[in-house]
């Protein structure tokens, strides 16, 4: 049997760790430097320098659920609450066109409001208004009907972050009557469907541990998700985590170059939370192997208002100047923005 050197190295030749490898990894910091050096090149030897980009629609922060962490949860009653009509989603897609985007991400709390039947009429109008684009979704947990009645409207990838893959970790960060068994489901049928899925976890949520971590890894190896978002937590004072603490940059970066080193093919974006608890937070992720960034499409008056957590960066940009920015940050990183529908690569596509 082959023997490594390092943990890294091992992490980089086979793709996999055991659990008690990953727990050093991720307990310590002195595996940094190699760890982002071999998920950079990674990245550069599939994807070369390319980053792509996806224009996020913020369209409702209406939401029935009361997850412990998030800023619109339904009992946050200092949320100023707002929904896009159709024709404003259309015109944010239209700007976004304009602009270079072939994704569209459309993101919201779980509002019922937008029946079944709406989203498909959106989801229709953008189908027909823009065939040469991805549409995505990530308004939440939905029965296999409904994911399969959006895919037939014309939504082809679906964002849906597990969380956390422990039973017992998914109850503290949730009220009774959401279940870590659901969402697994969720995003099993979303799958089966013919979806590109998206999955992911925050780090550093409250009363999170490495095992949770490693687990919530080997979730990820079990699903083989298209795209994997992770970000840090952050707190947000009308939460009942107000007083728990934001996860770190360190670590975000060190499970990004992880999950790099995993998942080659992976799609895997620098999140606007990594750029809100550190400036030069969405950089530093693409340098440690993440290749997606989401500048923000949703109109700047409703912006401020889909505030998941506290500070959150890109609240008073047009959707041009937010464009502008990522654009110079990612040329600033080493990386080149391309404008193409930005499909996962298989193992296949490389020769
Ligand atoms: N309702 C959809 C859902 O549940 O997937 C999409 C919207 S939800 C607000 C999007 C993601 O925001 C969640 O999956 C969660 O990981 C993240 N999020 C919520 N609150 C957060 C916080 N305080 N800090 C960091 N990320 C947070
Ligand atoms: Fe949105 Fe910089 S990326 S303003």
């Amino acid at each position: 049997m082959k023997t490594f050197e390092t943990i890294p190295e091992k992490l980089t030749l086979t793709h996999d760790l055991s659990d008690s490898e990953l727990s050093v990894l991720l307990q310590s910091d002195k595996n940094d430097a190699a760890l982002f050096k071999s998920a950079d090149a990674l990245r550069r030897k599939i994807y070369k320098d390319e980053v792509y980009i996806r224009g996020l629609i913020e369209f409702t922060n209406y939401c029935r659920n009361n997850c412990y962490y998030c800023g619109i949860r339904h009992d946050n009653k200092n949320a100023e609450r707002y929904r896009l009509s159709k024709e404003e989603i259309l015109s944010c897609c239209t700007e976004g066109y304009s602009l270079g985007f072939r994704t569209f991400v459309l993101q919201g709390g779980e509002d019922e409001y937008y029946t079944d039947k709406l989203i498909c009429e959106i989801v229709y109008r953008i189908r027909s208004q823009f065939p040469d684009c991805a549409i995505t979704l990530s308004i939440g947990e939905k029965s296999r009907e409904s994911y399969k009645a959006f895919f037939d409207a014309g939504a082809n990838r679906y964002l849906l972050r597990h969380e956390t893959a422990d039973e017992k970790h998914y109850k503290k960060l949730h009220p009774p009557g959401m279940s870590l068994e659901n969402r697994k489901r969720c995003l099993y049928d979303l799958k089966e469907i013919g979806y590109q899925t998206g999955s992911g976890f925050m780090v550093g949520s409250p009363f999170q541990t490495t095992e949770n971590i490693i687990r919530d890894l080997r979730f990820l190896q079990e699903l083989k998700p298209d795209m994997i978002g992770i970000g840090p937590f952050i707190t947000h004072q009308d939460t009942p985590f107000k007083s728990y603490k934001s996860g770190t940059l360190e670590l975000t970066l060190r499970l990004i170059s992880i999950l790099r080193l995993m998942f080659p093919y992976a799609l895997i974006p620098a999140t606007t939370a990594l750029g809100t608890i550190n400036p030069k937070g969405r950089e530093l992720g693409l340098k440690s192997g993440a290749n997606v960034v989401m500048p923000n499409l949703s109109p700047p008056s409703v912006r401020k208002k889909y505030e998941l957590y506290e500070n959150k960066i890109c609240t008073g940009e047009e959707a041009a100047q937010c464009r502008g920015c990522l654009e110079n940050r990612v040329k600033s990183a080493g990386y080149r923005i391309v404008t193409d529908i930005g499909n996962v690569k298989r193992e296949t596509d490389i020769c």
